[in-house]
């Protein structure tokens, strides 16, 4: 199965005798500081996995914004740590090469290191997440520790915590003082020393986030935090041009996948109504001999 995939090189010498395209693991990204910037997409469901997998992001994560995105809430709190394992495995199904991020949701590690070592252990476990991903900074460096301790690895987020809404007053940009600043380097410090292996930065003034990767050993992955970090994330929807709603001032969009999902729909509507769908080529003859799967799963197989 491997021998045929596109991602392996030839054997003969040419220009495709490249490396095999290998799994990005923890390790591998912590080696990326200061290096190829990584490139981390969310996803939520197997199609969408296997498409962001196969253009090539070094990881998928599965947010807590699915809550928001996909579920249609109005912040990441409800969310559920069987929720996120349930749509981790579908990502982790569709995800052949990029690392899989399952995050932690609200009160799922908050309350001490054992729970949160029980929830990252059941989002490994169950999940199939390769790594956790958890919201906050000094006050959880117990908590990092001994889940890394554990063997699963920890990226961090600081900054805008999506899931301190209402202690925040909102989702608003942090480290614009001083002192919040400050604060932000020594939680991602904090992290750091704990064990964490990357860093999200997320709504803060690009000179903070600028220190912060100055400081810290391990890469930072921005959103909205200026171009200084070591990667950067979005929310698969806001890129591809799909998102609903209020559109932050980062989310750039690299493409109108929405338009285009709005203008095929209505062709398939008018299509259906004057009879020009299904045509001839899209019947099956009563002696053809085996009848295939639909033609979207076999592109997915196929590749
Ligand atoms: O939940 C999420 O999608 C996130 C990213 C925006 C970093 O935490």
């Amino acid at each position: 199965m491997y021998a045929k995939s596109p991602h392996r090189g030839g054997t003969d010498g040419t220009a495709l005798d490249k490396p095999a395209r290998k799994r990005i693991t923890a390790p591998a990204l912590r080696e990326r500081k200061g290096g190829e910037a990584i490139a981390m997409v969310t996803a939520y469901d197997f199609t969408m996995a296997r498409l962001l997998d196969e253009a090539g992001a070094d990881v998928l994560l599965v947010g807590d914004s699915l809550g928001m995105v996909v579920q249609g809430g109005e912040t990441t709190i409800p969310v559920t740590l069987d929720e996120v394992c349930y749509h981790t495995r579908a990502v982790a199904r569709g995800a052949r090469f990029a690392h899989v991020v399952g995050d932690m949701p609200f009160m799922s590690f908050q309350l001490s290191p054992l729970q949160a070592l029980e929830n990252a252990g059941k989002l490994v476990k169950d999940g199939m997440a390769h790594s956790v991903k958890l919201e906050g900074g000094a006050e959880l460096a117990e908590h990092v520790q001994r889940i890394t301790r554990a063997g699963i690895p920890v990226m961090g987020h600081v900054g805008l915590t999506p899931q301190s809404y209402h202690a925040l007053g909102g989702f608003k940009v942090q480290g614009k003082s001083e002192e919040a600043a400050r604060r932000i380097v020594d939680d991602a410090l904090a992290l750091e020393e704990a064990g964490a292996y990357a860093i999200v930065l997320e709504a803060v003034p690009p000179d903070v986030a600028a220190e912060v990767t100055r400081r810290v050993g391990v890469p930072t992955i921005g959103i909205g935090a200026g171009p200084s970090c070591d990667g950067q994330v979005l929310v698969c929807y806001d890129l591809l041009g799909m998102s609903l709603g209020h559109k932050p001032k980062f989310a750039r969009a690299f493409a109108e996948v929405g338009e285009a999902i709005q203008g095929a729909t209505r062709q398939f509507i008018e299509e259906v109504r004057c009879g020009t769908f299904p045509a001839a080529e899209h019947c099956y003859a009563a002696n053809e001999p085996e009848r295939r799967p639909p033609a979207s799963k076999t592109k997915l197989a196929a590749v």
